[in-house]
């Protein structure tokens, strides 16, 4: 199933956003599209029972980033799993960079994410901490 929306940049530009979850297994990946239909950033995740836990989010072309696009992205798939029933989002801060940490805690943190305690159960070795949402 393919699912299209859209999502404006701090500057008003419009972006699509699309969702394809043909892959049973794989988690599944909203992409944000240039508008050559490139992907220029994606969040990845899955969802179970209730439960969105967050792989990944990122702006992979940098020319991209600090336009509002990453908050733009992260706010969209907050709404679209309200939209679908899921109670709880959780994830790990995982920053690319180790002089990203304090700002990424802070932009979860302002984006209504409680910041918790690395979880030991959590597959990225670089994983600094955890957020969690109830919606
Ligand atoms: C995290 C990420 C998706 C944010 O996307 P973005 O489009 O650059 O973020 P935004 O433009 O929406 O920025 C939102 C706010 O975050 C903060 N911020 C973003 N990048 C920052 C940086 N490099 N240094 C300090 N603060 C930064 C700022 O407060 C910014 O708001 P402001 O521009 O009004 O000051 C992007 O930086 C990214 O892809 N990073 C690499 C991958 C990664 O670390 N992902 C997180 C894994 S947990």
């Amino acid at each position: 199933m393919e699912y299209k929306g859209r999502i404006r940049d701090r500057a008003g530009r419009t972006y699509v956003v699309s969702l394809d979850n043909d892959e049973e297994d794989d988690p599944d990946q909203i992409d944000v599209l240039d508008s050559k239909e490139e992907s220029i950033g994606y969040v990845r995740f899955d969802i179970d029972k209730g439960e969105m836990s967050i792989c990944d989010i990122t702006i992979s072309e940098k020319e991209y980033r600090h336009c509002g696009l990453g908050t733009a992205l992260l706010r969209y798939v907050i709404k679209w799993a309200k939209g679908r029933g899921v109670k709880t989002i959780i994830g790990d801060v995982a920053p690319e960079m180790p002089g990203d940490k304090e700002w990424l805690l802070k932009w979860y943190s302002d984006n209504g994410f409680e910041i918790l305690p690395k979880r030991p159960e959590s597959k990225i070795s670089r994983a600094i901490a955890a957020i969690r949402m109830s919606l």
